[in-house]
């Protein structure tokens, strides 16, 4: 049973939501106001969701939020606002909150807000889904052919049609299945299967689901990805890597929207729209016979091609200054921007890992210098202006290596200074919060 913690200082709110989430099912906690509730967070209490008003006496709902960042525990909150006041929940909405209600609010929206964080939550993985879900709309572009992208994008936001969206690893499509998303309406499901990461024998039970007794261990109907992606979206990406076996079950799907869980007679009927995404040329895959020609056909009805970092230049720069201004507000810097070496080194320079390559060298910049301005020589380490071909597997171990280097570099310092943080950090010329967040990320410890 799922724990839900709800935050209010009026009593008779308090009451009202446990009645109704208790009737769906949940298990409902209580608290009186942030305090209360830090405490039972500070108790190791479990909670799946906890529903906070924002402002009470003392700590508030932002408090709440704080405390659950600080400490990096993962449970989404859902903001509920007496006062009308948009602006401060689409802040917390910034600073990681999952959703926000104003008062007063009908049974049903508390219903479809909740429900929607447990669909996405236990089909997600963790990380991606928070970090993916609290950057929406933060698509960044000045040229020409990402605006002309944008704008198919409005276009075909609300049709059913199945999209298929091509590109170089790194270019932004999962981000745009993700736009695509949010301006349809971002409280449909909205269910990403990563081919790659599924055996392909467990892919059809995985997605299609199956029936009990469907083979030995099947004790329990299950579900599957596609029934709970029902009036939403399904993002298969990576769909060069869908095995053959499956295709001609998908290509049912598409055609009638419909097919039979695994071991069941019993047809199911849903309704979900379907984007693809590939880094693989997959014509040339059709033409090998790896990939059938029908379904391909069928997935790329509308095709978005995003093109490779190298050939829209003008966006190098607004992705620079945003990712700067990220990452520094992320790790409470001052860094200003990037000089004018720089400038011209990133536009010339080839882009084989695209914004994903860019993102990752402005991060390590950021945390690995003290001065306003980003020079060459911070950046030196990793930056190559040769000609490095598209992104393949050299250059994406390449990007693991760096990272590989960086945590090398803090695991020394650390033991140079005996983990003292204060002198780690000042050694390495950042921050000690700065120097918590990156142990925190590489999960380095004393013990
Ligand atoms: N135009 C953009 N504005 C801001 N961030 C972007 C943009 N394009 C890509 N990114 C960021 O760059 C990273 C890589 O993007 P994404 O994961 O969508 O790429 P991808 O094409 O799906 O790559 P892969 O083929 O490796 O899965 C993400 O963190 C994404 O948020
Ligand atoms: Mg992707």
């Amino acid at each position: 049973m799922k724990r839900v913690l709800v935050v209010d200082d009026e009593a008779n709110m308090c009451i009202v939501l446990k009645m109704n989430l208790e009737k769906d099912g949940f298990s409902v906690i209580t608290a009186g106001n942030g305090r209360e509730a830090v405490n039972l967070l500070e108790d190791n209490n479990i909670f799946d969701l906890i529903i906070s008003d924002l402002r009470m006496p003392g700590i508030g709902g932002m408090g709440i939020l704080e405390y659950l960042k600080k400490n990096n525990k993962k449970i989404p909150l859902i903001f509920i606002t007496a006062y009308g006041s948009i602006e401060t929940a689409v802040e917390a909405m910034k600073m990681g909150a999952y959703d926000f209600i104003t008062k007063p609010f009908n049974r049903n929206v508390i219903r479809h807000t909740v429900r929607s964080v447990f669909k996405m939550d236990k089909l997600e993985n963790e990380n991606s889904f928070l970090r993916e879900i609290f950057n929406k709309g933060d698509l960044i572009y000045r040229s020409k052919s990402m605006k002309d992208i944008m704008d198919m994008v409005k276009k075909i936001a609300k049709v059913p049609t199945p999209v298929l969206i091509t590109g170089e690893s790194g270019t932004g499509k999962g981000l745009i299945a993700r736009m695509i998303h949010n301006m349809d309406d971002e409280k449909k499901p909205f269910i990403r299967i990563n081919c790659p990461s599924i055996p392909p024998t467990l892919f059809e039970s995985e997605l299609f689901g199956f029936q009990r007794g469907a083979f030995t261990g099947a004790t329990k109907d299950f579900k599957g990805k596609l029934r709970i992606a029902d009036g939403g979206i399904v993002f298969l990406d990576e769909i060069a890597d869908l095995p053959l076996n499956i295709q001609p079950k998908l290509l049912r799907l598409l055609e009638d929207s419909s097919f039979e869980p695994l071991g069941s007679n019993t047809t199911i009927k849903i309704s979900t729209r379907f984007i693809c995404a590939t880094n693989h040329n997959i014509k040339k895959l059709v033409e090998q016979g790896a990939f059938r020609k029908d379904l391909y056909y069928r997935i790329n009805t509308i095709t978005i091609n995003i093109p490779p970092l190298r050939e829209k230049p003008q966006d190098i720069l607004p992705l620079t200054e945003y990712f700067i201004k990220k990452y520094s507000t992320e790790m409470g810097k001052k860094i200003e921007g990037i000089s004018e070496e720089v400038k011209e080194a990133f536009l010339n320079y080839n882009w084989p890992g695209n914004v994903r390559e860019l993102k990752n060298l402005i991060e390590r910049a950021v945390v690995l210098n003290s001065e306003k301005i980003i020079r060459l020589s911070d950046i030196s380490l990793e930056f190559d202006t040769g000609q490095a071909g598209p992104m393949d597997e050299d250059n994406s171990r390449q990007l693991n290596r760096l990272s590989a280097v960086e945590k090398k570099l803090l695991t020394d310092t650390l033991n140079i200074c005996g983990w003292n943080i204060s002198k780690t950090a000042r050694k390495l010329g950042i921050t000690r919060s700065t120097l918590r967040y990156r142990m925190s990320k590489y999960k380095l410890n004393s013990g």
